[in-house]
């Protein structure tokens, strides 16, 4: 079976508001854009809200999940190293084998470009990285990496010695408890990163917003943020948001059809070519 969003069909009247999509796009100074689950759907990993997301599945998890850690960091520990609960599992192992998809491939070749100048993703799959995004701002962490509570300096795995029997590991540089770099429910964003959102929020005149219901703060605020200074906001996603009444485009598609296309318009040379029809 052809992956999610391959075989969709790119309708005249889709494909003109690609082009509007395009001219604005163009005629930005600085274009930022904020990506969530959506967008890793057509890599095989499942949305967290609406059919078939995780949340739906399985319920929200509880929202105190970070207290939770700071009250016993040796039992998160353990969970971490090996989960039971399903989606966990479900999750980690899902992780593990997914890949780019053209919507990242899209948005790096965008970047290359010189047409892109920030990518906030709510995305801990590391999979704008993968695809070459540097100018990458994972305001959720990214769940390939650990990061110190106190000093919120983060480490590639190798780099932290995680004892089983000394649980939780400590940061080398400040001493402080070590976790996923993932932000859980109830953990404050870390500062750094939250502050570059903002100033890139702040800078942009044109944000496109790509696979995500705009539902979960402060993320869901920085198209607004843009909309308030009079810029443009672009949404790529085949159902409606909380953003769709106030953005000013709004495209009804899977992100990998209608970001290569958008490419197209903008001649731009994309990292995989668009595989789709226009009837
Ligand atoms: N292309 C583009 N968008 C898509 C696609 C696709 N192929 N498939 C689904 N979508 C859209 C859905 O219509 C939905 O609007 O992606 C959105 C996914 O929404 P959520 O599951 O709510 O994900 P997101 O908005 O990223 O969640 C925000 O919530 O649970 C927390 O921390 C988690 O980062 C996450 C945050």
């Amino acid at each position: 079976m052809a992956a999610p969003g391959l075989d969709f069909v790119i309708h005249d009247s889709l494909d003109a508001d690609i082009a509007r999509a395009a001219a604005r796009v163009a005629a930005a100074a600085r274009v930022a854009a904020l990506t969530g689950a959506g967008l890793s759907v057509e890599s095989g990993i499942p949305p967290f809200r609406g059919p078939g997301g995780l949340w739906t599945r399985y319920g929200e998890p509880p929202l105190d999940g970070y207290r939770r850690f700071l009250a016993d960091p040796a039992a998160a520990w353990r969970e971490r190293l090996h989960p039971r609960e399903p989606w966990a599992v479900g999750l980690r192992d899902t992780l593990a084998k997914a890949r780019p998809n053209a919507g990242h491939l899209a948005l790096a070749a965008l970047e290359q470009a010189g047409r892109l100048h920030a990518l906030i993703t709510q995305n801990i799959d590391d999979l704008h990285h993968q695809a070459g995004s540097r100018v990458l701002l994972e305001i959720h962490g990214n769940h390939r990496l650990l990061r110190c509570v106190g000093c919120h300096a983060r480490f590639e795995p190798h780099r932290v010695e995680v004892d089983p029997e000394r649980l939780p590991p400590r940061c080398e540089e400040c001493g402080g408890i070590v976790k996923g770099d993932t932000v859980q429910f109830g953990e404050p964003i870390p500062p750094d990163v939250l502050r570059r959102c903002y100033e890139e929020t702040e800078r942009a005149d044109c944000m496109l917003v790509i696979g995500t219901t705009a539902t979960v703060y402060p993320a869901a605020e920085f198209p607004f943020e843009v909309l308030r200074r009079g810029g443009t906001v672009i949404e790529v996603n085949p159902h409606e948001s909380e953003l769709t009444p106030a953005a000013t485009l709004s495209l009804r598609g899977p992100a990998g059809a209608v970001l290569e296309r958008l490419l197209e318009h903008l001649h731009v040379a994309g990292a995989a070519r668009a595989r789709r029809r226009v009837s």
